[in-house]
């Protein structure tokens, strides 16, 4: 339209400028005149209807711009909302789990309680960063709310219209593009306050790990429940035995359970020292090893039935054997004090104490008791030349067992040939007992002889 401007005055003036220096007549000037007016005229209008044109044109170019870049930002906030819901989503199962966890761990079982306060900060920031509420530990939720949908506006009618419009908009982008950065930051923080919070967790973990191997383990508990503990233990270092508060929670009921069968043991001992028998008998442990023989007698109190680690070796031994084609069960396993006084007494009665105490071990005497013994199968002599017995002898070392009163060997165990009875040491212990061809009571040099 500039060049329609230019030739209004240019085309005219052009024209009677020729006019005039060519020497042309009245009629002829007159006649140049009115066509001047007539151009004159047409251009204006055409420039006026030009500049018209253009300046449409420019407000509805400003206001299309204006509305793609308005979209742009909105797109960009959405994307940055949905990346900070993402990150709540993170940061509310970890705010879930340390607040669990701090819930149910007693600073008293941790190595170093420094850790149990290093996680509530944590737990702190990461609540401030997630915009997040805990109603109960365990239990959290977020308090934003996703942005409203924003509708696109219409196109307004006219020239003013469009142009106030555009403004506005690019105002509105402005803010959307302010909220998208502000989002996006927000995320990055939250990320990382998740990332600290999961960390501290696994710092609480490690600890009561530490503080669980570090502890002594009061001796008259039971072995069932000392054997619990040591596995709660272990399963502190491993997480895909539960979540950090299910771990660190059975930890915790594993050490209680321990306390609470060494205060019965303590309280039955306290009886039996009173009176009941005992004479403050305690279980006797030769390089670390439970002795229960002829010479070393248990308590009556003591013992609550086959310790885990002697059932879970007595499985996969079962197991292996039967693989191989051998059946093997259980035909006798714990017994307590008070049936060992009927088992032995039945014996006493029927063939004599003397000749009783070649098989049967008196009260108190049995390994019956110790919960780390069992007979397999049959009881009788005949078990030994079975295929089963046989493998049994060549094998059970492998699985933690002894058979615990060999052939030739009354003399220093006290007992007959019993190839049904097994002992559990552990596999290290029976496998060294078994390759040196020795008695448990030969081994550790002890005796096995009533008083
Ligand atoms: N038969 C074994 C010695 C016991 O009675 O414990
Ligand atoms: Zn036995």
């Amino acid at each position: 339209m500039a060049t329609c401007r230019t030739h209004i005055f240019t085309v005219p003036v052009l024209t009677r400028t020729t006019l005039v220096f060519m020497g042309a007549s009245r009629k002829d000037r007159a006649i140049a005149r009115r066509t001047f007016l007539g151009f004159a005229a047409v251009f204006t209008t055409a420039g006026v209807v030009g500049t018209i044109t253009t300046d449409n044109a420019k407000a509805r170019a400003a206001f299309d711009e204006a509305l793609a870049e308005w979209v742009a930002s909105g797109e960009a906030v959405d994307e940055s909302a949905s990346a900070f819901s993402a990150a709540q989503t993170d940061a509310i199962a970890a705010a879930a789990e340390a607040s669990t966890v701090i819930e149910v761990t007693n600073a008293e079982m941790l190595q170093d309680s420094a850790t149990l306060d290093a996680l509530r900060a944590s737990l702190d920031a990461l609540v401030a960063a997630g915009l997040l509420t805990i109603a109960a530990p365990g239990e959290v939720t977020a308090t934003t709310t996703a942005p409203d949908p924003r509708s696109t506006p219409d196109v307004p009618e006219g020239r003013e219209a469009q142009l106030a419009q555009a403004q506005s908009l690019t105002e509105d982008t402005a803010l959307l593009t302010e909220t998208a950065d502000t989002s996006e930051q927000s995320t990055s923080e939250l990320e990382a306050a998740t990332t600290a919070a999961l960390a501290d967790i696994d710092a609480v973990v490690a600890s009561a790990a530490a503080h669980g191997a570090a502890v002594e383990v009061p001796s008259l508990a039971s072995q069932e429940t000392k054997d619990a503990y040591a596995a709660a233990v272990a399963a502190l270092g491993d997480p895909a035995a539960g979540s950090a508060s299910q771990r660190i929670g059975a930890y915790q009921q594993s050490w209680t359970a321990v306390q609470d069968s060494q205060a019965a043991a303590e309280a039955a001992q306290a009886r039996g020292n009173s009176g009941g028998g005992d004479d403050g008998v305690q279980p006797t442990y030769i390089n670390g090893i439970l002795i229960v023989n002829k010479t070393y007698r248990l308590p009556s109190w003591y013992g609550n039935g086959l310790t885990g680690d002697t059932l879970a070796a007595f499985e996969r031994m079962r197991a292996e054997a039967a693989s191989v084609g051998h059946n093997l069960w259980i035909a006798s396993g714990f017994r307590s004090y008070a049936t060992q006084v009927k088992v032995y007494n039945s014996y006493a009665s029927r063939d004599g104490s003397a000749a009783a105490d070649r098989y049967s071990a008196r009260p108190g005497h049995s390994e019956h008791q110790s919960g780390l013994a069992f007979d397999l199968n049959t009881i009788t002599e005949a078990f030994g030349y079975t295929p089963e017995g046989q493998w049994v002898a060549a094998n059970a070392h492998r699985f933690g067992f002894i058979v615990r009163y060999p052939q030739g060997k009354e003399g220093v165990t006290g007992y007959i040939w019993e190839p049904w009875h097994l002992r559990y040491l552990g596999v290290d212990t029976a496998t060294a007992v078994y390759n040196s061809g020795l008695s448990l009571e030969e081994y550790l040099g002890i005796t096995s002889v009533y008083d």
